[in-house]
């Protein structure tokens, strides 16, 4: 990778504090084509400060020379840093935890007594934006702790986000124990195992049982995907927020393609398919099922 000319550091923080209007509409640009993320203005400065980052690390000397240095990249991978610098990777065990005790009461049951009948014990759940994996791992714990007789079945629970930097926290699956007050303590004690590692509050490791259910990848939910499904749940929740309204749509009519009939599609509490055209049936807040009924008008809650 070829680096731009170097500075000593005494000029660098006069330099780095220019970016400027059109470079920051570069940015945007190539954020939103590559990744369908949308920047407002308001974001500039937090631009400014992620970015500023990663140019001293290289010793560049300005955004025109770490754009000059995306442009000239055919291999994606400074895409990749650049896009793991701008994500928003707030994530918790069971956040929202609504959506998890609605698959534990409804829809794990239902999917149990169906596929019971049919002898075809198998379940498939995608977690679209999956940031560090405290959602795919909840969910795992949710199926573990719901669906008797697991063991006999073919759970596969796909895990996917456009931040290597998350998925590699992801799959290493150690987490300080402060992230565990959501959760009650039998259950941490049931799938999690304290890990020798050093720390205030202590660490824990995902347990082998939990960890091989999920599998984790690189996906750009803006990409061609290399699966097929279907996916009896899709969760891709607060995601969608970062894109803009006809991106929203085209994901979420994409979304449903991907779901066997009447699969699920769960959706962050502050997110919303009201104002975009869909196929989808409204169930309860921000979840949606695709039904043999569905039709290609817009189906939401009445509010
Ligand atoms: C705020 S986190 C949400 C994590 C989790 N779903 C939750 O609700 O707690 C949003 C995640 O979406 C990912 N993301 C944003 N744009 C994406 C894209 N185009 N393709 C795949 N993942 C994306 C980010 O990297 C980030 O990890």
């Amino acid at each position: 990778m070829a680096h731009g000319s170097r500075i000593e550091p005494a000029t660098e923080q006069s330099h780095l504090r220019d970016l400027t209007d059109a470079d920051f509409e570069k940015f945007r640009r190539i954020i939103y084509e590559t990744a369908g993320i949308t920047l407002n203005e308001g974001k500039k400065e937090l631009l400014r400060a992620r970015l500023g980052k990663i140019l001293r690390k290289r010793g560049l000397t300005s955004f025109t020379d770490y754009l000059a240095e995306i442009e000239n990249d055919d291999s994606g991978d400074e895409i990749t840093v650049l896009l793991d610098a701008v994500s928003t990777n707030v994530t918790s065990f069971f956040r929202e935890p609504d959506h998890f005790r609605f698959m534990e009461s409804t829809v794990l049951p239902a999917l149990a007594a169906a596929r019971n009948q049919t002898g075809a014990r198998k379940v498939r759940i995608w977690c679209a934006g999956c940031s560090t994996g405290e959602e795919p791992y909840s969910l795992a714990v949710t199926l573990r702790e719901t669906l008797p007789g697991i063991e006999g079945w073919d759970v596969k629970i796909l895990a996917t986000d456009i931040s290597t930097r998350v998925l590699q926290i992801a799959r290493n699956g150690l987490y300080a124990g402060d992230k565990f007050k959501t959760m009650p303590s039998p259950v941490v004690n049931r799938w999690f195992v304290p890990a020798e590692v050093h720390g205030e509050g202590g660490y824990y490791r995902v347990q082998h049982a939990i960890r091989k259910m999920v599998t984790f990848a690189h996906l750009n939910l803006h990409a061609d995907y290399p699966f097929k499904g279907p996916f009896d749940a899709i969760f891709c929740r607060n995601v969608m927020i970062y894109f803009d309204r006809p991106t929203q749509e085209t994901l979420v009519n994409r979304y449903h393609r991907y779901l066997a009939e009447d699969g699920y599609l769960f959706i962050g509490h502050s997110e919303s398919l009201n104002s975009i055209a869909h196929p989808f049936k409204y169930v309860r807040p921000a979840v949606y099922r695709k039904t043999g009924a569905a039709s290609a008008e817009r189906k939401g809650p009445s509010a």
